[in-house]
């Protein structure tokens, strides 16, 4: 969970500016002689602290692959269950976004629960491997990329497992989702809610164009509805630990202490469990052609080797595999909270971040696992560390729905304090 390093930055000897004013974060990136100064103590810091292990590269899990699918298929049978009756009719598509997981993805269960016939779509948005409308950054690197192409290849076999597959399509969502959703009668695309501008952005181009696809009645087979009924587009919120509708005050009036959120949550909320989805979701509707993922170089990449440091693999089982690893094989989360600051190897912390932020891990699935541990195990304040931290990351996402664009902005009021750690997120 390095992504929120909240309290003690442990290799920048910056943190007392943080107090004054004058040189926050924020004049850093704006100020260039001040940048190059921080970037040459960062990467100083950086180099010495790590020339320890430069030589040798880690494969986070460090499991191989079968052994990966042993844990993983594990976790899976704990988190299935078939007593929930689906009750639905007509074809129902999936369309996954950030949420790159077949367990508790609610997404995915409504759309089962809600259809006879289910079809899971992933769309390769070009948009996502441009580069920025400011100075030109590429989105996506080659290593992200390659994690989650990884990602994607992990979906499609834990969905091929349970009686369905995965259709990956290149291109827009507001192109494919509802041109599927015209061709196979959907009445419902079910599909995690987004909280940032871009991503709000293709939420209404594809509301949009689906409004203008009715779907007529015979084509929506078996379902009894009045012709050209426009397809829904239905959102299920998906990204944080507690739920949003679950907070004790409106998002909009969110403390903007972190302190006070996370104070009144734990009194006044519960983590809702983890969803558990039947062994089977199929059938999905015949297709021919499943998609083929594409290459790094078809989406402007080239392939990068990782030669020193850690290689993630993407996927939910390597996800699955890395909580295996570091709660229940290493035993490394009752120490979580003395570690977790440290710069060596994938040990220090739960390095959960990447499978978080490609939804490959929910972060309700990773709460009752620490719960497991706890009762099977030991609790103290290092098991709770890892859901102190989970519950930083949730405050950020519904910082991120409060103030929308404002998060990004430089010297605005409502940022300025929290510009530091937005900051820090990027580098762990
Ligand atoms: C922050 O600044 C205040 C006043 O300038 C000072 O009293 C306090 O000790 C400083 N805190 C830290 C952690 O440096
Ligand atoms: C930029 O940073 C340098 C080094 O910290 C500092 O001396 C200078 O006053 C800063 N300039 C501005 C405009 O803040
Ligand atoms: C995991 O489960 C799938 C079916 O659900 C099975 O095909 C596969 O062989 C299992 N893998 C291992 C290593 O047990
Ligand atoms: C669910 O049903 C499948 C097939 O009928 C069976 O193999 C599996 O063990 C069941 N799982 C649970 C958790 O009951
Ligand atoms: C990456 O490593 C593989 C196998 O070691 C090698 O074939 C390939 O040329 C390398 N690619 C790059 C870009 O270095
Ligand atoms: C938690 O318990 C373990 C094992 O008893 C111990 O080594 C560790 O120091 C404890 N951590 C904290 C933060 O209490």
């Amino acid at each position: 969970m390095a992504i929120f390093l909240c309290t003690t930055l442990p290799f920048l000897p910056l943190t007392t500016s943080f107090n004054s004013s004058k040189s926050t974060l924020s004049s850093i990136l704006t100020n260039t002689t001040a940048r190059y100064h921080f970037s040459t103590i960062a990467m100083n810091s950086f180099t010495t602290t790590t020339s320890a292990s430069s030589s040798s590269m880690q494969y986070v899990p460090e499991q191989d692959s079968n052994e990966m699918e042993r844990v993983a298929n594990l976790t899976f049978q704990r988190y299935t269950s078939n007593s929930t009756k689906r009750s639905g009719k007509g074809t129902a598509i999936v369309w996954f976004r950030n949420d790159l997981r077949v367990l508790d993805n609610e997404a995915l269960y409504k759309a089962w629960l809600s259809s006879q016939t289910l079809l899971p779509v992933y769309c390769v948005d070009p948009r996502l491997f441009a580069t920025t409308y400011h100075f030109g950054f590429q989105k996506t690197g080659a290593l992200r990329a390659q994690f989650v192409l990884e990602c994607l290849a992990d979906l499609r076999k834990n969905l091929m497992n349970r009686g369905l597959n995965l259709l990956i399509q290149l291109g827009k969502p507001e192109d494919i989702i509802p041109s599927l959703a015209k061709a196979y009668g959907a009445h419902t695309v079910y599909a995690q809610k987004e909280t940032c501008s871009e991503e709000l952005n293709v939420e209404r181009s594809v509301s949009r164009c689906l409004q203008q696809v009715g779907v007529s009645s015979d084509e929506s087979a078996g379902d009894a509805r009045t012709s050209n009924s426009d397809p829904k587009l239905q959102f299920v919120w998906g990204t944080t630990m507690y739920h949003r509708d679950d907070l004790p005050f409106d998002v909009t009036c969110l403390p903007d202490v972190y302190t006070q959120f996370r104070k009144t949550v734990e009194a006044k909320c519960a983590v809702r469990s983890s969803i558990k989805l039947p062994s089977s979701l199929g059938p999905s509707p015949p297709i021919e052609d499943w998609g083929c993922l594409p290459s790094l170089e078809q989406l402007g990449l080239c392939s990068q080797n990782v030669s020193k440091g850690m290689k993630f693999v993407g996927g939910e089982t390597a996800g699955l595999s890395r909580i295996y690893d570091y709660f229940w094989k290493k035993d490394l989360i009752k120490v979580y909270k003395e570690t977790r600051n440290g710069m060596l190897g994938s040990d220090y912390s739960t390095k959960f971040s990447p499978w978080l932020a490609s939804g490959s891990l929910s972060p309700r699935l990773i709460h009752d696992e620490v719960k497991r541990y706890e009762n099977e195990r030991q609790a103290n304040s290092s098991t709770y560390w890892v859901l102190f931290e989970l519950i930083w990351r949730d405050y950020f996402r519904f910082l991120s729905v409060k103030y929308g664009n404002l998060l990004f902005h430089i010297g605005i009021d409502c940022s300025k304090s929290l510009m530091p750690l937005m900051f820090f997120s990027v580098l762990a």
